[in-house]
């Protein structure tokens, strides 16, 4: 396992390919444990991970706990509706309560775009120890969504080598509410990290032209992009032209909770132009898988009976790559031991 130097997991624009290398190596080790029986290893045992989700979950939040139980760790989690925040507490007064009580890692999920950031800004000004990993920060990122669909697509395209070079020259067609979709920006992090070509199809209204750029500056806070060489990013209108030739399709939800707007004419519409199915799937002129981060909106990203054909839809193997990921994180971020698998 190569050198690892990441205080906190905030956004994939800071890693680099080794980072990449590193995570799905790990990732698919603790794939391969057996799924019955023993399943947990003592990695980190005696660590508090603690899940401040200010914003609901399902996948996300259940997934990093479960992780962290399958790695022997105490896990907490705090629900802000029946917390202190309704009395009038700070998030950062908030965070600090829990880390008063333990916590190594605290995974933060938040409606506004920069507060994880802020808080391990905060947390190490002040001398605490814990790490901080996004959970989905606003429009801004979600890391460990990212990586999972990475393993996913590499695990696809090379079953026993799942590494990021398996993705290098792969198009990668990313279809629909880019604009308000943090897993979107992560993933154009990490797809052009590992060399894949990326179109981007989607109507202006969800799609702005500026996203054609959008690794080509040096990431914000950064003086230097960590990855030397990256693939490209296209945008292309329509479905007819983005998918022949594609390798792999991601869909996106719509995120109407975001759309301050009017920024669609209707869902129908929408599911006409945008919505993938089996028969469009044919304009690939290949078998190809199909994500989607989940919640779905059936019928409206996805048709039902594609959601319902494991053979290309990989919604419910995202799901199960989500556990392994989340404990490669939490394992690089809190444990004291060079190898998980050693004392098991
Ligand atoms: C996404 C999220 O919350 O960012 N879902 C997830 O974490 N699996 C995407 C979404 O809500 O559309």
């Amino acid at each position: 396992m190569s050198r690892w130097s990441h205080r906190h997991v905030l956004d994939l624009a800071a890693f680099s390919l080794a980072d990449f290398t590193t995570v799905l190596e790990l990732a698919q080790r603790f794939r391969s444990l057996p799924t019955s029986g023993a399943r947990r290893l003592p990695a980190l045992q005696g660590r508090l991970v603690t899940s401040l989700f200010f914003e609901p979950s399902t996948r996300t939040r259940s997934s990093f706990e479960l992780a962290a139980r399958r790695l022997s760790a105490d896990v907490q989690s705090f629900s802000p509706a029946s917390s202190s925040l309704s009395k009038g507490e700070s998030l950062l007064d908030t965070a600090r309560t829990y880390v008063a009580m333990g916590a190594d890692v605290l995974v933060v999920r938040h409606a506004c775009a920069g507060v994880p950031a802020a808080m391990a800004r905060a947390l190490d000004r002040s001398g605490e120890r814990v790490a901080v990993l996004n959970g989905g920060d606003g429009l801004h990122s979600h890391p460990s969504q990212g990586l999972l669909d990475l393993l996913t697509l590499a695990r696809w395209f090379e079953p026993t080598a799942p590494t990021p070079a398996a993705l290098a020259g792969k198009r990668i067609v990313i279809v629909g509410d880019v604009l308000h979709s943090r897993v979107a920006r992560s993933n154009l992090w990490a797809l052009t990290a590992c060399g894949a070509d990326v179109v981007l199809c989607g109507p202006a209204t969800l799609l702005p032209d500026g996203f054609a750029a959008f690794v080509q500056a040096p990431p914000p806070g950064q003086a230097h992009d960590p990855v030397e060489c990256r693939g490209t990013i296209r945008i292309v209108r329509q479905l007819e032209e983005a998918l022949p030739g594609a390798d792999a399709v991601m869909t996106l939800r719509l995120q109407q909770e975001r759309m301050h707007q009017h920024l669609l004419t209707s869902l129908d519409t929408y599911h006409r132009h945008y919505g993938i199915s089996h028969q469009r799937l044919e304009l690939c002129g290949k078998p190809v898988p199909v994500l989607h981060p989940g919640p779905v909106n059936r019928g409206v990203e996805l048709s039902g009976a594609l959601l319902d054909d494991p053979s290309c839809c990989l919604v419910e193997e995202q799901v199960r790559n989500g556990i392994p990921i989340r404990m490669a994180l939490l394992y690089l971020l809190a444990a004291a031991e060079p190898d998980p698998f050693t004392a098991a």
